[in-house]
């Protein structure tokens, strides 16, 4: 978590590979470009997102207006509430501390918060920030605005099979991603799936919430038995399971969407239960009668009792029932002009100031409701090949080539490995979600005063309309270690034009400008 350090510093490598590049021919990229990329590549530190993500100070309702309640769960009730500066919508999920489990739940409060606090992709609900009470804990979060999938599924005509793949689809993406990070859900239901504004081209667009029974897995099989029954897939009763629990709850999804009836059922829990480990279910049940033989065959994919037989989430996400329906093609559809838009974007993105950096990390992580965001979140689907939720170097250089020749630009390999090299913020070595849509995003929908007001006072912690070394140290402070001295005034210093020693909001405001037009 927080900022990645790495070795970016080979200066002599870096000097050889800006001569090659100086002598290679490069279309339309103008040379002050690439020049600029090294010097963001000097820069000892890189910033990730996580750095954003911290404990609130004081009293929640200080910062939010706290209004009508939106669900309850087995652990906590949700909130829709209001910032009060910027009048965004978030949704807090208010768990007591003071219950007569109250080591399990403090244990399930910090574990949903860690595991939110890790994970990045347009299908998973986004955490903003966590407070603590004297007798709550308080975790805000992005608000869905269209209900949970069970209220929809309960109050709507029954859903088409293409509705139905296109959610599918965005639910295997999200699990796919959190398997890249080892990580299980184990509580996939309806009711822990948000719906938000419709895509582009007006499909469902989902989120997967409450991480609260979550799991970082290791080789090792589970043996807690967690979740919901009607859920619950076989192994679990068994007390031996892996990630592939989440598989058999996505059959149960797949399956209630389609025809609004659970797959396996009992009047009594011991009899869903031998429902469920005989594996007894109707396929041909209302809807599905009709339904095509792919999306049968899927469902009997999910519901294998032996985990090794069951399919994998990348086998399903290659399944032949999206590949048929054109799921992917649909949810990444863009005009030539939205790509040309984010491919121009991508070209000229150059935060690299440390300040920069770390404010469009903060705007595009805590206003992901820009028009500009839905067509990068588009383009990032398209250039994500293999569905797995991030975006490999092979991956972006392939996709990249050949949008950029879509848009008759030719371009060299090398360009294309520098701007990774710039997306890629944390040097992971594989672009994240929120990394591209810094780049890729329109972002003149944040040009707005209280949006980077708010911004500012993410540095300004006293709130005195002055950013200090001071408070610099105190917004990078778990990596004070690995920032030195010198550094920390370098931070102040890049931005400080007038050379009083801080920085002021109009100071401020001309350098987050440079990179949001
Ligand atoms: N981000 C959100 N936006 C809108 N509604 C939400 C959000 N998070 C939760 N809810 C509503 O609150 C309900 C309970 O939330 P959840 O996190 O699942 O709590 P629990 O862990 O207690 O099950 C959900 O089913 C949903 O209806
Ligand atoms: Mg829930």
């Amino acid at each position: 978590m927080g900022i990645y350090f790495c070795d970016c510093s080979n200066t002599e490598k870096a000097e050889e590979e800006e001569k090659e590049k100086e002598t290679s021919s490069i279309n339309e990229i103008p040379l002050k470009e690439i020049k600029s990329k090294q010097l963001l590549s000097e820069q000892s530190f890189k910033i990730d997102k996580s750095i954003i993500i911290g404990k609130g100070d004081g009293d929640i309702r200080e910062k939010y207006k706290i209004g009508r309640k939106l669900g309850k769960g087995s652990f906590g009730e949700v909130y829709l509430s209001t910032d009060k500066k910027t009048n965004k919508k978030v949704a807090i999920k208010v768990l007591p501390k003071t219950k007569s489990h109250k080591e399990n739940i403090n244990s399930e409060i910090v574990n949903e918060i860690d595991i939110l606090k890790t994970l990045e992709h347009q299908n998973i609900v986004k955490i903003y920030e966590f407070y603590e009470g004297k007798n709550n804990f308080y975790i805000v979060t992005e608000y869905c605005n269209e209900g949970n999938l069970k209220r929809k599924i309960t109050q709507n005509e029954f859903l088409s099979e293409i509705e139905t793949a296109a959610i599918m689809f965005q639910l295997f993406s999200a699990i796919s991603y959190c398997n890249t990070k080892n990580i299980m859900h184990r509580d996939l239901k309806l009711e822990n799936i948000m719906l938000n504004d419709k895509t582009l081209f007006g499909l469902p667009f989902i989120k997967v919430i409450d991480f609260g029974t979550a799991k970082i897995y290791e080789k090792e099989y589970e043996n807690l038995v967690i979740g919901t029954l009607f859920y619950m897939a076989p192994e679990v009763f068994n007390k031996k399971y892996t990630e592939k629990c989440d598989m058999w709850s996505l059959g149960v999804i797949l399956y209630y969407l389609f025809t609004k009836k659970f797959p396996f059922q009992g009047p009594t829990k011991p009899k869903l239960i031998h429902s469920i480990e005989n594996c007894n279910y109707n396929i041909n049940l209302g809807p599905l009668k009709k339904a095509s033989d792919e999306l049968k065959d899927l469902i009997h994919q999910l519901f294998k009792k032996n985990i090794n037989e069951r399919i994998s989430v990348n086998e399903a996400l290659n399944h032949s029932w999206f590949k048929n329906l054109k799921i992917k093609e649909k949810l990444s559809e863009l005009t030539t002009e939205q790509i040309n838009e984010c491919l121009n974007n991508i070209k000229k993105y150059n935060p690299d100031k440390v300040i920069q950096q770390a404010s469009i990390a903060f705007l595009i992580h805590n206003f992901p409701h820009i028009e500009g965001i839905k067509i990068a979140n588009s383009l990032y689907l398209k250039i994500d090949h293999n569905n797995n939720g991030v975006i490999e170097k092979n991956e972006f250089i392939k996709e990249l080539t050949n949008l950029f020749e879509e848009q008759n630009q030719k371009i060299d390999e090398n360009y294309i490995l520098t701007l990774f090299d710039k997306i890629d913020a944390d040097c992971s070595g594989y672009i994240e979600h929120e990394e591209f849509i810094r780049a890729a995003a329109n972002k003149n929908d944040l040009l707005n005063e209280s949006i980077l007001k708010n911004c500012f006072e993410y540095f300004d912690k006293n709130k005195n309309g002055e950013i200090t070394v001071d408070e610099i140290k105190k917004t990078f402070k778990n990596y004070k270690e690995k920032i030195t001295e010198d550094e920390f005034y370098n931070i102040v210093k890049e931005c400080d034009l007038d050379k009083n020693g801080v920085i002021d909001f109009n100071e401020f405001k001309i350098v987050i400008e440079k990179i949001l037009i």
